[in-house]
């Protein structure tokens, strides 16, 4: 049994508001739903950060002034299906870098691995395993000049202390003139960002509740699925996606082996998930708190997401 696990679901169970981090929707069975998501044709943030790593690879680079050699080293690389457009240009140009792909996962390392090596034989990719710090308390130290790649809107799901938080540990594991490219969805009409994530079919439902199926499996517990639903909502106000599992009565989920039982109310919530949506005024502020300069947003034509290039001051 995963000890922090089981201590962070307590704890988010035992809270008066109840709370589960969203870190744990992803295990294999949340991973597969996750990539269903983003094939859904509401969920824009993956075809628009695509469409920037598509066609503004060269401007991105160009922006950079690094000189060669230099790293890339990606946070979190998933299937790596985005950042291959950045990669097969770099390649295509014969520009010389090594990519680093970062990931908890030797397994996903290891695939992601053999997978570019076919697609782009001259690439030179180094994957390390490990905690993201880490790693790049290790890299971080080397006289190469480093990009930093945290892709996919994931500084979205932390509250702003937090947020900030993981950003000054970023820039301080950087050396000056270090860029960092970092994926943020933004503000746009209320009604698109609701539909990505209260979509009809009920994917991010089922992505929801497999967070409850994961607690029964790993941790012995009891949720009757059935008797939870799912609730998302936009505040166009504050550019806050908030998701919760709704208890759709009375009842308890009794964890054995911790010896814990967790009573709900009906209509009780478990807040899952935050997914916040910035403003270019947001955006600098975070730059400024963490000591970083923007440096550029390379956005999608249709202005829903950015991938905003960051240099360490
Ligand atoms: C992977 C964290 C960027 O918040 O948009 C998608 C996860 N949750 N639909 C997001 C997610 C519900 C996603 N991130």
């Amino acid at each position: 049994m995963d000890n922090t696990f089981a201590q962070d679901v307590i704890k988010g169970l035992t809270s008066k508001d109840k709370y589960l981090p969203s870190k744990y929707f992803y295990d294999d069975n949340g991973s597969r739903i996750f990539q269903e998501i983003m094939q859904m044709p509401e969920y824009y943030p993956t075809n628009s950060e695509f469409e920037i790593l598509s066609l503004q690879a060269k401007q991105i680079i160009d922006k950079l002034e690094f000189s060669e050699p230099f790293n890339i080293i990606e946070l979190g690389a998933g299937d790596g299906f985005k950042t291959f457009k950045l990669l097969e240009y770099l390649v295509s140009k014969e520009i010389d870098f090594t990519y680093m792909p970062i990931d908890i996962s030797k397994e996903a390392n290891k695939i992601l691995e053999a997978r570019l090596k076919q697609r782009l034989p001259k690439l030179s990719i180094k994957p390390k395993t490990g905690d993201y710090f880490e790693v790049l308390k290790k890299i971080g130290k080397k006289n190469t000049p480093n990009l930093l790649l945290f892709l996919g809107g994931n500084i979205g799901n932390y509250p702003k202390d937090q947020a900030i938080n993981l950003l000054k540990i970023l820039n301080g594991n950087m050396n000056r003139g270090d860029k960092l490219l970092i994926g943020m969805d933004l503000r746009k009409n209320p009604i698109t960002i609701h539909n990505a994530y209260y979509d009809s079919n009920g994917i991010t439902k089922r992505f929801n509740i497999n967070l409850l199926i994961r607690i029964n499996r790993e941790l012995n517990a009891d949720f009757k699925v059935d008797d939870f639903d799912f609730y998302s909502y936009y505040n166009p106000e504050n550019g806050k996606v908030k998701s919760y599992l709704v208890s759709l009565k009375a009842q308890t989920v009794d964890f054995k082996q911790i010896g814990k039982t967790i009573n709900f109310n009906q209509n009780e919530l478990i807040w899952t998930e935050l997914s916040k949506k910035y403003n270019s005024s947001e955006i600098e502020t975070m730059a400024k708190l963490t000591n970083f300069k923007v440096n550029h947003n390379f956005m999608d034509c249709k202005h829903y997401f950015t991938d905003s290039l960051w240099e360490k001051k």
